[in-house]
Order: C-alpha cells, then structure tokens, then sequence
C-alpha cells in the first residue's frame, strides 16, 4: 500500500485558503489519490461541536488560554477520528488549517507562546504533525480588500478581531515558517486561482507517486 500523506494550508483569513483546499483536493484525485477534505476547528463529530463553542457567541466568551485548549481538544478528537484513520488506510488528507494556526493566533498574536501550544499539542494528539504545511501568503490589507469584494462579513469571534491582531497573525506564521523550512511552504496567494493551485501542487511534486 502506498503511504498516506498528510497536507494542511494554512493562512490568515481571506488568503482564498477554503476555495484552495477544495481545488487541491480535486488536482490530487485527478493525479489518482484518495483524497479526504477536512478543516479546523472541526473534521469529527466532537470537533464540530467544539467549532462551534469557539466561533459562535459573544466576543469575550472564552478568554486566550481556555480558547487553545477547546481547540487543542478538538484537534485531539479530529486527529484520532477523522486523520490518523485516513492515513494509515493509505489516503491522503487535505486539512484546512491545523496546529501551526493555534501557534499563529493564540501562540503568537494572542501571545501564549509557541511552546505552551506544542505542549498542548503533544498532550492532545501526541505531536502529530503534517507531511507538508502550504502557508498561503498575501499582505492583509490585501485579503482583507478581497473579502469585502466577495462580500463576505466580518462573521466569526476571530475575524472580528481588529487589524492589529490579523497583522499578529501574519507576522507569526512567517516566523514559524522560517522556523520548520522542510514541512513549511510559503505560497504566494495572489493571482489567479487555478495559478495558486498551481504553485500548491508544485510544493507537493516530491511528495506525489
Ligand atoms: P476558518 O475561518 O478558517 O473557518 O477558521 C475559524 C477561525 O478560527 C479563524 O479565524 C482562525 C481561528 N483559529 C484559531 O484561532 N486557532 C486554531 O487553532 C484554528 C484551527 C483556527
């Protein structure tokens, strides 16, 4: 059996990451892959259930420490359920967002530290980490102008979030990129669709069949 493999993207809101994770998914089954699209917070019936803990309700609902741990919770019952099951069945998984965005927004923009998100990670899920992370990359002004044109509404707790926070956000997952070079890839997300896709599927060439 050919080994499954293991892919997340990851980003700051409004870098097109949903729209490219269903294109990537859709390039690797024409290439013949098995392929499992799933996303964070969610992927797994308690996960779900998490997701919408921390999405829905009132700004200050959770404060930053209990916020990584619901979403290292999630991830814990998504990684057990829904990947590593896929994974070992030799399929590949395609995953919208994953660890390094908890090190990104509550490690780092909210300031808990990179560290007290791996030791939450390694408590939850036993450290498992992606065979490839795609960082889809744009400036935020600019992913935030392309949101306003699709028309889409400051919706979520954290995407009511002020500039300051998504600059944060932004700031932090170049640094872990440059950090983990071998699994992190920085994509430039702007452009056409299908030309991003492009770029996603070339960042992958060493890992297809
Ligand atoms: P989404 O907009 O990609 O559906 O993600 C929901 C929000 O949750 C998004 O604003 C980023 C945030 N988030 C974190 O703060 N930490 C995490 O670990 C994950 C997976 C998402």
């Amino acid at each position: 059996m050919k080994p499954g493999r293991f892919i997340t993207l990851e980003g700051g809101e409004g870098v097109g990451k949903s729209t490219q994770a269903k294109a990537l998914a859709a390039a690797l089954r024409a290439c013949g892959l098995d392929v499992v699209e799933t996303r964070e917070p969610g992927g797994s019936d308690g996960a779900e259930a998490i997701r919408r803990l921390l999405l829905e309700g009132a700004a200050d609902r959770w404060n930053a420490r209990a916020e990584a741990l619901l979403f290292a919770a999630a991830r814990a019952d998504h990684v057990a359920r829904t990947i590593r099951p896929a994974i070992e069945a030799g399929r590949w998984v395609v995953c919208d967002r994953f660890l390094d965005s908890s090190i990104a927004y509550q490690g780092g923009a909210d300031g808990l530290g990179d560290e007290a998100i791996r030791t939450l990670h390694a408590i939850g899920s036993a450290g498992y980490l992606p065979d490839r992370t795609l960082l889809l990359d744009m400036p935020v002004f600019d992913a935030a102008f392309r949101q306003a044109e699709a028309g889409i509404a400051n919706s979520d707790r954290f995407e009511k979030r002020g500039e300051a926070f998504h600059d944060r956000v932004a700031e932090s997952f170049r640094r872990i990129a440059e950090q983990e070079p071998a699994r992190i890839r920085t994509i430039n997300a702007q452009g056409a669709p299908q030309e991003v896709t492009a770029r996603l599927i070339a960042a992958l060439a060493d890992l297809l069949p």
